[in-house]
């Protein structure tokens, strides 16, 4: 059946006059019904004779994604209904806020919201996984398609009875309201189900501080609600209202105020990054939220696109709560002619097949002219090489006008050709050389880690330095060699980064920069280690323990930040106990602040973390 959308209110205003106008054409003030608008993923399910036969999702309102295995794994979806009718069941599934919490929290790409999180579940491959995800399910539409069952329904309340009695949960949280006598609105029995313990009603006067009241109470709620939908009670006038092609004309949606805006996807573009990281980008029409203009949103990866059911040409909503990158909410209108994306399967700039890893796709091409851009950027900052004179803007500069595209180039710059570009006077260019100079005298690790190797960070290459491999030749025939497991021995190397670290140092396209930097005469092996003392940092965590929980800017993956405690003399835990002194607390912290808030641990924000590790670098 077509998955129809609902029509919206903003005010109360909108909704008093749909209200009033809806009384109009029917002639007389019916019965509204009033519904928490749950903020889940919208599934209909089928059942044929009391059996789950089919889970299906929205997704362009006439086609949507079987999601029956997943489906069958959530606890308040009956497989087998109390009695054995043919019906269609209209629902939310949601994640509470809690679990939404607990899980966001180690998720390498965190979800904006429990709603992306829960669709991104229901689109697991292995419904194993869907299932150890605590997902609830509401009913709130039933539509018997076999007619002596349905003549006993004439109204949303017999419809929401009979959900109940067949085995769903319905949301108790609704509301009656008419200039009809409603105070009894389940007969004796049913009003004795838990369903309908908290039914309000009242008169259509009633109905704007029974809303206020609802808006008041949404944060006590565990799940998320971003409105409320008011219904036609009697189903035969809801028949005589009927649908436009995109609601029905006998419910009204009235939504609450949240930082987000509504606008249109005109493509979806995929980027290539320095490690090759394909990530898809919605490019979206310019719309203002929070002050800021927003034409571009991230989409991360496939799998985050499917949760979606992103099309091109869908009306979304995007969100950009506080300091976060803006984030695509959710798909408010798709677009009905659209098919579902069809994520690439080559290089947009190289064309060479990308590589499935996890999560995302790569472009495995080192000379890939967007990663060799990316690299070039990584490459000259301060973080890394630290080339000065070589910002942002001249390098774009210097891209664009094709005197450089990858690393090694800058070591053979033309400098004639660059002395007529706007912005290079003589000593602007005596400063680039000097720079440029200098970095040949960088040492080994600092270069080996500049190059932008997926995998071959600052971190592996002082393990493998310290473990006696002091040379980019040691590196590179061990790799020859195939003697991988020389590098999964060295204690702080698992086996997927040293299997990933050798198969990108196989690369010719790899081992061409490399040669190319050698000649240009960059350091790439190292004498003897450095002084020991140079790394040995003030033990000022001494006997404390660390818990660590959200996100960093400064320390991505967070272990980075785990080993700045450990070096320091801290221990780190996995979670907040009483032995926990220091709770570090990124951005988006749930559970375990909470837990550390009610133990008296010390909790200290990354601000304050890098204050304290600098005060020591000082020593
Ligand atoms: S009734 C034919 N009732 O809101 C219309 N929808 O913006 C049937 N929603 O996609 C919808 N809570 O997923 C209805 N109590 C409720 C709801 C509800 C949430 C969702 C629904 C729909 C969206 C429309």
């Amino acid at each position: 059946m077509p998955v129809l959308s609902l029509d919206k209110a903003y005010s109360h205003e909108e909704l008093s006059t749909w209200v009033r106008r809806t009384s109009d054409k029917l002639g007389h003030a019916p019965v509204f019904v009033v519904e928490e608008k749950l903020d889940g993923v919208s599934i209909v399910l089928y059942y044929e004779q009391g059996v789950l036969a089919r889970a299906v999702t929205r997704g362009n309102g006439s086609m949507g994604n079987d999601v029956t295995g997943n489906v069958r794994t959530i606890r308040d979806v009956p497989l087998r209904l109390q009695d054995d009718v043919d019906i269609a069941v209209r629902g939310e599934i949601l994640l509470p806020l809690v679990a939404f919490r607990r899980l966001n929290e180690d998720m390498e790409t965190p979800y904006a919201n429990p709603r992306n999180l829960a669709a991104g579940t229901l689109r697991r491959v292995k419904s194993r996984e869907t299932a150890g995800v605590p997902l609830r399910f509401f009913a709130y539409e039933g539509f018997l398609t076999d007619v002596p069952a349905g003549r006993s329904v004439s109204t949303h309340r017999d419809m929401l009875l009979r959900l109940a009695r067949l085995g769903f949960r319905v949301n108790p949280h609704m509301g009656l309201f008419s200039e009809q006598d409603v105070s009894n609105p389940f007969p004796d029995d049913a009003a004795q189900l838990p369903a309908f313990s908290q039914v309000q009603t009242g008169t259509l006067a009633d109905l704007e501080d029974a809303i206020a009241q609802w808006t008041a109470d949404r944060e006590s709620r565990e799940y998320e609600i971003d409105g409320l939908v008011v219904k036609l009670d009697d189903l035969s006038l809801r028949d005589e209202l009927g649908y436009t092609g995109h609601h029905p004309r006998w419910a009204i949606a009235y939504k609450f105020e949240s930082p987000v805006s509504v606008t249109k996807v005109r493509s979806i573009d995929v980027q290539v990054g320095r490690t090759g990281r394909i990530t898809p980008v919605a490019r979206v029409e310019p719309v203002g939220i929070g002050g800021t203009t927003v034409s571009n949103v991230t989409l991360h990866n496939q799998a985050y696109i499917e949760a979606l059911e992103l099309h091109v040409g869908d009306t979304v909503e995007v969100s950009r709560r506080g300091d976060v990158i803006p984030a695509v909410e959710r798909v408010i209108e798709p677009n009905p002619e659209a098919h579902p994306y069809a994520f690439p399967t080559r290089c947009p700039t190289c064309d060479s097949v990308l590589e499935e890893r996890g999560a995302h796709h790569f472009c495995p091409n080192f000379r890939c002219p967007d990663r060799m851009r990316g690299q070039l950027h990584f490459f000259v900052a301060s973080a890394q090489m630290d080339i000065q004179h070589l910002g942002s803007e001249t390098l774009n500069l210097l891209l664009a006008e094709g005197i450089v595209e990858e690393i090694p180039d800058l070591f053979c710059l033309d400098y004639e050709r660059i002395a007529g570009l706007p912005g290079f006077g003589a000593r602007k260019i005596e400063l680039l050389k000097g720079s440029i100079e200098h970095a040949t005298s960088r040492p080994y690790r600092t270069v080996l880690a500049s190059l932008g190797i997926p995998d071959l960070g600052p971190k592996f290459v002082e393990l493998v330095c310290d473990a006696g491999y002091r040379s980019i030749d040691d590196l590179l025939q061990l790799v020859d060699e195939g003697r991988v497991e020389s590098l999964i021995a060295i204690d702080g190397i698992g086996e997927k980064t040293a299997a990933r670290v050798a198969e990108e140092l196989a690369r010719p396209s790899v081992r061409s920069v490399i040669q190319r930097l050698r000649e240009a005469g960059l350091q790439f092996s190292e004498e003897h280690a450095p002084e020991k003392a140079e790394s040995v940092e003030a033990q000022i965590f001494a006997g404390e323990s660390w818990c660590i929980t959200g996100s960093f800017e400064n320390f991505q993956p967070r272990s980075l930040a785990a080993e700045e405690i450990k070096s320091r003399g801290g221990t780190v835990v996995s979670d907040v106990s009483g032995k926990t002194t220091h709770l570090l607390a990124g951005a988006n912290a749930g559970s375990k602040r909470d837990k550390a808030e009610k133990r008296g641990v010390e909790i200290v924000d990354e601000q304050e973390f890098l204050r304290r590790i600098a005060a020591t670098d000082d020593v």
